[in-house]
């Protein structure tokens, strides 16, 4: 037990760390594919825009179910592609949960619009449709126009698009789904990139597809919005790359890129089982001991992270030292809510307060995850983290 008044004294061994993430064993699993893919497009010479980026987008169609993909250069990146298509602007009041990675609201001001931060359902971590309500009050009242909301799949969780898609039609509003963490979720028999009105992603390599470098895309079923999205990623082009018929910007998804992801998607599948055969030997291990992951029914994560929280009389900075020690390496997604970063502070919140993006980001901690964590580290993981919970 390691509970917030024991003092704590220094511990001198540092056992061989658990990668947090084991990209290398999935290297080591599909290197003959990947050096094969990668020399193939050196033979080619296409760099942009070679025949992977077309033969990706179609396999990631294919995957989700969407009838358009459209790859660019990163995730952030999709996220304005999608306001600029949707016409996002002056005026416009934009949601987004306060408990996220700050690039889902970081565009938004570039486009003259106001992120309005919204608080989240506890179990889930995602944006809470009763608080979305709230904000939606509170930004009319504020001579906003409610225009879009962007519901964030945290940890690899799909959010709640019933609610959240029936109160942005109610209120006229677009939905982009921010699923930079969920490529691969399944919501109710649909996959992530069919949720929203247009998807985001990012295959930054963390991310549960993820390339080697930066990469993103955009999924929708909308054709003129995909024809805005092909046109915009490449400096607004109309028929051909100089006829700039719109502003757009330069966020194409490498040649190589595509090549590194196509490689990753044979055994996407796979992995996603082995993760979800993962969590589930974690949460049968450690739920009598820390909060975790809730997946409600009909749902499945592609588990970007596996999060635990830590009880609230455990010192959650002196129980990652320790585990740091004992070579478990832990991190803290997120540690403050978007509305205390002092880049954000200054806007539009739930007018109830948004104490639960608070508490999360107190207590939350995930930990060594991804589909190549072996038995040893497994046990290792367990075994640090009953000792000290
Ligand atoms: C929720 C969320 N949105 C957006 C992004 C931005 O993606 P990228 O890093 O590819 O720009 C990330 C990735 O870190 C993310 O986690």
């Amino acid at each position: 037990m390691l509970r917030k008044t024991e003092n704590l004294s220094a511990q001198t061994t540092t056992a061989n760390a658990i990668p947090f993430i084991d990209l290398a064993a999935q290297q080591a699993r599909i290197k003959d594919n990947l050096d094969a893919r990668i020399q193939k497009v050196l033979a080619h010479g296409q760099y942009i825009m070679g025949p992977e980026v077309a033969e990706l987008e179609a396999a990631l169609c294919a995957h989700t179910g969407a009838r358009h993909c459209v790859t660019c250069a990163n995730g952030t990146d999709a996220l304005l592609l999608a306001m600029m298509a949707l016409g996002v602007g002056d005026g416009d009041a934009v949601f987004v949960p306060d408990f996220t990675f700050a690039a889902t609201a970081e565009m938004i001001p570039y486009l003259a619009a106001s992120p309005v931060f919204v608080d989240i359902d506890p179990h889930t971590y995602n944006m809470d449709a009763e608080s979305l309500e709230r904000c939606i009050a509170h930004a009319r009242d504020v001579g906003l126009r409610p225009a879009c909301v962007i519901p964030v799949d945290l940890f690899g969780l799909a959010a709640d698009y019933d609610a959240i898609n029936a109160i942005a039609a109610r209120e006229g509003m677009h939905v982009i789904a921010d699923s930079a963490q969920s490529f691969g979720a399944v919501y109710h028999g649909r996959r992530a990139g069919t949720l929203g009105d247009i998807t985001t992603t990012s295959f930054f390599p963390a991310k549960p597809l993820g390339c080697y470098g930066d990469g993103g895309a955009l999924f929708t079923d909308n054709d003129t919005w995909a024809d805005l999205l092909r046109s915009m990623r490449f400096h607004g082009k109309g028929a051909d790359k100089y006829d700039n018929v719109r502003l757009g910007m330069n966020s194409r998804l490498d040649t190589l890129q595509a090549a590194i992801l196509l490689a990753k998607l044979d055994v996407f599948d796979d992995e996603l089982t082995a993760r979800q055969t993962l969590a589930e030997r974690y949460s049968a291990a450690l739920g009598n001991r820390v909060a975790v992951p809730h997946i409600p029914q009909g749902l499945s994560s592609a588990w970007a992270q596996y999060t635990v929280r830590v009880p609230e009389d455990i010192d959650r900075a002196e129980l990652r030292d320790r585990l740091q020690e004992a070579g478990v390496p832990t991190n803290v997604y997120y540690p403050s809510p978007m509305h205390r970063l002092s880049a954000y502070s200054a806007h539009h919140c739930d007018p109830a307060g948004l104490a639960r993006s608070q508490d999360a980001s107190r207590s939350v901690l995930s930990l060594p995850s991804g589909a190549y964590l072996g038995d040893d580290a497994f046990d290792r993981v367990v075994g640090a983290l009953s000792a000290y919970t």
